[in-house]
């Protein structure tokens, strides 16, 4: 598997002006929030978002100032997403280190999060691209109405493989979508190339949501945040719907019923995760990984090979193979 610096080689030079942008983005005239800022710069993650906006954006045509500026803003709406979602999940994690809410607190989290999404608007207002605009602002309701749906639908143990789709397409794939659409707009696409790369971006989204759920249900240190945290947050993930489909109905039936009163013993936990492995619900998002991993790949074939090609497919696989 390639690393993410490998995949980032066709656009190197792009690369570090966008990291130049970025870094003049994360001043805030107010102490507080300055020091938020700086420390969720400080560790920025993998940044694939960004990543990909300069990846379709190059697949097209030479970048432009434009994707510049998209790529730092969906870039801060992620972070401003994980923020607040990290408040939301009660995780204490986050790459490697306390979370914004437990560093500072929940109102830190709540405002910081709002600062860094008001500099989104700002960002996007001065692409001054119609098209750009439109693609963000629907992103955010998007995350919205997928982060509330999982509140609900993702809560319960009854929830269906085709519901679990649905919200892991609006809370986590949109995002990637709009980075590879919005990308490939700011350097002036057609609408051919624009189709395909919405399409490339969502499938790798939903790849890339699949693999965290299996995360949670691994023992990974290099990941830098909780695991088994899904589940005893009550959310129920495509490993653990597969292994409930497939088991007998007795022994789904107490399955859910543990899943329903984790507080009533400490092992259910446990229980639950070697009942996933024994189902092989997580053979089976895999194979689902893969088979979006195709669809990506065909999507692709309007575009001639080039490297920045050929990375658009690394990436796929880094979204498949990564261990954090
Ligand atoms: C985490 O995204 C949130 C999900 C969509 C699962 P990343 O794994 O890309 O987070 P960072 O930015 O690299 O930490
Ligand atoms: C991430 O979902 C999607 C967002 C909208 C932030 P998760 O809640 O699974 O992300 P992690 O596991 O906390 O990074
Ligand atoms: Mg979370
Ligand atoms: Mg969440
Ligand atoms: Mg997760």
């Amino acid at each position: 598997m390639a690393t993410v610096q490998e995949i980032r080689q066709p656009v190197e030079a792009e690369w570090k002006l966008f990291e130049r942008f970025q870094h003049d983005c994360l001043q805030s005239d107010n102490p507080l929030q300055q020091e938020v800022l700086h420390y969720i710069a400080q560790r920025n993650g993998k940044q694939l978002r960004p990543l990909l906006v300069l990846l379709a954006a190059k697949l097209c045509n030479p970048v432009t100032d434009k994707t510049y500026r998209t790529a730092v803003a969906l870039e801060m709406l992620h972070n401003a997403s994980l923020v607040h979602d990290d408040v939301v999940d009660s995780s204490d994690l986050r790459r490697g280190a306390p979370a914004v809410h437990v560093r500072w607190n929940n109102k830190v989290a709540v405002l910081a999060g709002d600062y860094m999404l008001a500099k989104v608007i700002g960002l996007v207002a001065e692409v001054r691209n119609t098209q750009i605009l439109d693609i963000i602002s629907s992103l955010g309701r998007s995350l919205s109405s997928g982060e509330l749906a999982q509140l609900h639908v993702g809560s319960s143990m009854w929830i269906d493989e085709a519901q679990y789709n649905r919200v892991i397409d609006l809370k986590t794939a949109r995002l990637f979508q709009a980075c590879a659409e919005a990308g490939a707009e700011s350097a002036g696409c057609t609408q051919r190339q624009r189709t395909a790369l919405r399409e490339y971006g969502r499938l790798l989204g939903l790849c890339f949501q699949i693999k965290d759920d299996i995360f949670d249900y691994s023992d990974l240190e290099e990941l830098g945040k909780p695991t088994m945290s899904d589940l005893r947050d009550g959310k129920v993930t495509l490993p653990l719907i597969i292994a409930l489909q497939r088991a007998p109905e007795a022994e789904a039936e107490a399955v859910r019923r543990m899943g329903e009163h984790l507080d009533d013993d400490p092992r259910s936990l446990e229980q639950i995760k070697s009942f996933v492995l024994r189902f092989h619900g997580d053979e089976y998002a895999v194979q689902q990984m893969l088979a979006y991993k195709k669809q990506a790949t065909e999507a692709l074939a309007v575009f001639r090979d080039s490297p920045v090609r050929e990375a658009l497919i690394r990436l796929l696989d880094y979204a498949i193979n990564r261990v954090q």
